[in-house]
């Protein structure tokens, strides 16, 4: 059976990029011939300095949110990364495989570090080495994930073939799984780069808590372009931005909204999409809610993930201590 698996980290925002380039596809995924684990990497998260109590919220949050968006507990293994401990077993050990080279390549690392001098913290380098542990302990074959994760699945793949040539057969080597439209959603104040949680402003994107009002504020504070007309153009990375949002949520091609909306403006055009958004994210917003509400549920579900996951984990993480020689 292919194994499928991704994580998010817990942060108080999950935005439409964060839904379209990695939940969503793994809600399509839960079909019967794959086995399918979603997991919510809280030790990711701490590589930047983060409050507990907010911590603690932002896991039951992102529990809440993936269930929401059609995640179901009896199909996808659904947990959280601390507490399955191999995941930071097997990254000591993949430390010891990886170049200083290969991480200080990473652009998500040189992204985040930039500014930060000597103070940036050890974790933030090591992460896509915990992001490679979190794969190939499961012997995952395909990791749906958004565009600006693909450099970090592809160290799992070379840190899994490093391994198994050096040591024998014992990781398999993971494929990354972008989807065309969707993987790469960018931001509203500035379409040249991804929208991000982490950005400056809250009209770097959408929450898929904000409200109606918000999101219409946001979608008419959008950048576009000085055009008049709605057309699908790569040179108008703006419109091109808000035309795969537009799709996303209504299932309709983007020639079918361009032709909708032929001969109307910008206004229109925004007013229109900021409606659908809402209407798409309304009773996903309602259903979190509702989740939330029960905790003693919320945590119910982690447990089990956990145990079903660990038990995985576990197997591996004795093989992998076979392998190289410190299994007595
Ligand atoms: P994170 O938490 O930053 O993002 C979660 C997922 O959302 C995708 N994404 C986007 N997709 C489309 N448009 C955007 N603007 C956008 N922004 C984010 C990301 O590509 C990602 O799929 N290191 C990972 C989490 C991780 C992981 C793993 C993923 C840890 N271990 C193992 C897969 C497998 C991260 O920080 O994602």
């Amino acid at each position: 059976m292919p194994r499928i698996l991704t994580a998010l980290q817990p942060s108080g925002i999950l935005h439409i990029g964060n839904l379209f380039g990695a939940i969503e596809p793994m809600v399509k995924l839960q079909v019967d011939d794959n086995e399918n684990l979603l997991f919510i990497v809280d030790y990711h998260a701490i590589t930047v300095p983060q409050e507990p109590a907010e911590l603690r919220r932002n896991i039951l949050f992102a529990t809440a949110t993936y269930l929401a968006a059609g995640i179901d507990p009896e199909k996808t293994i659904l947990f959280q990364q601390s507490r399955v401990s191999e995941h930071t077993e097997l990254a000591w050990i993949l430390n010891c495989l990886v170049h200083m080279g290969e991480l200080e390549r990473m652009t998500q690392y040189k992204d985040k570090a930039r500014g930060k001098g000597e103070s940036v913290s050890v974790g933030l380098f090591d992460y896509p080495v915990l992001m490679a542990a979190d794969i190939l302990l499961y012997d995952t074959n395909v990791v749906p994930v958004g565009e600006d994760q693909k450099q970090h699945v592809e160290l799992a793949r070379d840190l899994a073939e490093r391994f198994n040539s050096r040591f024998g057969e014992t990781f398999v080597v993971p494929q990354p799984q972008i989807r065309k439209e969707g993987a790469r959603i960018m931001g509203l104040d500035d379409p040249e780069k991804k929208m991000s949680k982490s950005a400056s402003s809250e009209k770097n994107y959408i929450s898929l808590m904000d409200d109606e009002k918000a999101v219409l504020k946001k979608i008419k504070a959008a950048v576009t372009d000085s055009g008049s007309t709605i057309s699908y153009e790569q040179t108008r990375p703006g419109l091109a931005n808000l035309l795969t949002i537009y799709s996303l949520v209504t299932g309709k091609p983007t020639d079918q909204i361009v032709n909708e909306y032929e001969g109307e403006g910008y206004g229109d055009f925004k007013v229109g999409l900021a409606g659908a958004v809402s209407a798409y994210l309304a009773p996903i917003q309602e259903k979190i809610n509702g989740y939330l509400q029960d905790e003693p549920k919320l945590l119910a579900i982690l447990e089990t993930g956990a145990a079903r996951a660990q038990a995985i984990a576990a197997k591996k993480m004795e093989l992998v201590r076979q392998k190289i020689g410190v299994k007595l």
